[in-house]
């Protein structure tokens, strides 16, 4: 089955974010970097923010190129003052902030007896601290508007779990929750908060981190009823589809992006494998 290939930015009428102010952390590659050019080419302004700059010059290029308005900030989520520091320096500079993007996260594959004390606090310090700094100093600022929306990328393992990424599942568990209340507690100003759990879909970072040889990819896209990963745009299009007004009633929910993946369907009685020919209609 072929993915439908629509850039992300057609999905919604073309000035969907016109006049808005956006913040994405680690928006320079992967599905932030999808997320922040569907967002620049829907008219918003946007701010890419992660540790290593670097990765934020070819989409520096691509907006000077397209006459996207956007801008590269320098932060690691992990530490609080600088989460502060950051957004209150973009709601200076722009008036306002529309959304935050808690995309910023840290993954490897290890089994938990072999997880070190080190490694479990890094995963857990970017993906549940990062998010909750982020998340509240943007919220601050978003409760003094009366509007704004945040969207947190989460993972099916926060409810079904998954044997090798205790220190993520754990942490994407927290940000589900956080989530759900932070929406809860928000929805009253005008603030909603909402999250994707993307199965698996072809990125760098993914790739490196996740499934660093075919075979192990091959093994994975097996279990996945529809038979092939996601691609990015198609992550980056729910994304923003649930940032838009398109969305204005849906808060605190979570929407699955994962080709049926998490229901196990295809893996109870067939292991993974595809219906073959016996198994079409007679
Ligand atoms: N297996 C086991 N432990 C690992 C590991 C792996 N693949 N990668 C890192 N660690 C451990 C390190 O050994 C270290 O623990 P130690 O001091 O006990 O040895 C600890 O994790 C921190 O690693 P370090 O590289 O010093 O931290 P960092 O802050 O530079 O990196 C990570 C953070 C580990 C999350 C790193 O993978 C990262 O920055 N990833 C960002 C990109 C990414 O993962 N994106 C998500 C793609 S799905």
């Amino acid at each position: 089955m072929s993915p439908i290939l629509v850039p992300q930015s057609q999905w919604l009428p073309s000035k969907t974010f016109a006049g808005q102010v956006a913040l994405v952390t680690g928006g320079g590659t992967g599905l932030g970097l999808e997320i922040s050019r569907g967002l620049a080419a829907l008219g918003a302004h946007v701010a890419i923010a992660s540790r290593n700059q670097a990765h934020h010059q070819a989409f520096l290029e691509e907006a000077q190129a397209q006459g996207w308005s956007v801008e590269s900030l320098a932060l690691d989520v992990r530490e609080a003052s600088a989460c502060r520091d950051l957004i209150d320096g973009l709601v200076e500079r722009h008036g306002k902030l529309d959304h935050l993007v808690n995309n910023a996260a840290g993954n490897f594959v290890c089994p938990s007896h072999r997880l070190s004390a080190n490694a479990w606090r890094a995963v857990l310090s970017i993906v549940l601290d990062g998010t909750f700094y982020c998340s509240k100093h943007a919220g601050i600022h978003m409760l003094r508007q009366g509007f704004g929306t945040q969207l947190n990328i989460v993972a099916t393992y926060a409810w079904t779990g998954m044997p090798g990424v205790v220190h993520s599942a754990s942490a994407k568990a927290g940000v589900l929750t956080m989530t759900k209340t932070l929406a809860a507690e928000w929805a009253p100003y005008g603030i909603r908060v909402n999250a994707v759990a993307p199965g698996p879909f072809a990125s760098e970072g993914a790739k490196g981190n996740l499934w660093p040889d075919d075979e192990t990819e091959e093994r994975i896209r097996r279990n996945v009823p529809m038979g092939r990963f996601a691609t990015t745009q198609e992550v980056a299009a729910q994304c923003l589809w649930l940032m838009s007004p398109a969305c204005a009633y849906v808060t605190g929910d979570c929407l699955t992006i994962d080709g049926g993946l998490s229901l196990g369907a295809g893996r109870l009685f067939a292991d993974g494998q595809r219906p073959g020919k016996r198994d079409e209609p007679r």
